[in-house]
């Protein structure tokens, strides 16, 4: 039977660094607020000029590279954003012209900070049936040119960061119980309005009206308590199901990788599913939340690190925009 493996990662953030101390010039907040609230203290802008794709193909050469493969073996895309270069198409035949992929397929998925999780279960369905055998999956965003930084957005402003990850999936049919375990999907579509950018919408006509970049609903905006205690909850919930699935238990895993949405909610995860702090990967202080390349980023920057190795349990997890919510159990 064959099991999806990573054969490569990789990631990318935009040189520029952003401290609280930067943001503290440019809105009402402060460092003390900024860390005591989600244990962000810096996060990567880009310039102006540098898009979605950009810092994807970047990702992608990095995990291409690792995997030690030439590109043009290549034989399927899936891209995972929320922030596209734009309205259409989607980033993935963007992020396919610029490495020179000739004519692949290339899938968008679009489930924000589970986009990363989704666009794996999609990807491994491919790679199981014997579809492609060599996937480039790639979840990037550029958030920082599309935050509100008056007092009705700076919740959300403060927290966001650029970046994307970059893996590249093969299958095995060794019988070593290496590969992706499983995947669980979840969403609760009740709730989209809890977390979302309102605008621009179809059924306005005209789509784009001048009131409401007035009204700030061209922004993305949250109900931060909503979503606090909803993702603290159903990612432990949905990890808890994967291993159910698999006949594993939490202590099973060696090293858990949060959706880097806040470090608080980080820490309610772990608390949740009693696994000791040192397990959870957590880089959100550094990078802040990169939305669908949170996981992605995370995981390069543990394998790199020797945290993640041959034979480790790594258990995935995120919950975002939809809402949306996923886990992912891998055995490296
Ligand atoms: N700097 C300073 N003050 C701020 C900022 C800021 N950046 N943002 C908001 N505030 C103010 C608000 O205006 C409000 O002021 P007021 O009390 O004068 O009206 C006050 O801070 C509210 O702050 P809290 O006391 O923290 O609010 P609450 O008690 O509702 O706290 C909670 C809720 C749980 C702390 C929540 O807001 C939170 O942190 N949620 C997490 C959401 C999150 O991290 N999402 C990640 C992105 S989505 C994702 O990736 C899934």
């Amino acid at each position: 039977m064959l099991r999806t493996i990573v054969t490569g990662t990789g990631h990318y953030v935009p040189p520029r660094v952003v401290t609280n101390q930067d943001l503290e010039k440019r809105l009402d907040t402060s460092d003390e607020w900024i860390r005591q609230r989600s244990g962000i203290a810096t996060r990567h802008h880009v310039e102006p000029g540098v898009n979605t794709s950009d810092l994807a193909v970047e990702a992608a050469r990095r995990a291409i590279a690792d995997a030690g493969i030439e590109p043009s073996t290549i034989d399927f895309i899936v891209a995972a954003t929320l922030s596209p270069d734009h309205y259409f198409p989607g980033i993935g035949v963007l992020v396919q012209a610029k490495l020179g992929l000739g004519t692949i397929g290339a899938l968008d998925v679009r489930n924000q900070c589970s986009g990363f999780i989704y666009a794996l279960a999609a990807a491994d369905q491919f790679i199981r049936t014997g579809t492609y055998r060599r996937i480039l999956l790639v979840a990037s965003e550029v958030q920082s040119s599309n935050l509100d930084y008056s007092d009705e957005g700076r919740d959300m402003a403060v927290l966001f960061g650029d970046g994307a990850g970059a893996v590249i999936l093969e299958p095995s049919d060794r019988d070593d119980g290496r590969g992706v375990l499983s995947t669980h999907l979840f969403a609760d579509g009740r709730f989209a309005s809890h977390l979302w950018m309102e605008k621009p919408c179809p059924a306005d006509n005209p789509t784009f009206q001048r009131d409401f970049f007035d009204q700030g609903k061209f922004y993305p905006r949250m109900d931060g308590r909503h979503v606090f205690v909803n993702a603290s909850e159903r990612m432990p919930e949905a990890v808890r199901i994967g291993l159910a699935a698999n006949g594993l238990t939490v202590d099973d895993i060696d090293a858990l990788i949060p959706h880097q949405a806040n470090d608080r909610i980080s820490q309610m995860v772990a608390k949740g599913l009693r696994i000791p702090v040192e397990k959870v990967v957590r880089n959100i202080e550094r990078l802040g939340n990169t939305t669908a390349a949170s996981i992605p980023i995370a995981l390069d920057e543990a394998v790199k690190e020797g945290r993640i190795r041959r034979g480790h349990l790594v258990a995935l997890t995120a919950f975002g925009s939809g809402y949306t919510w996923a886990s992912a159990l891998l055995r490296w």
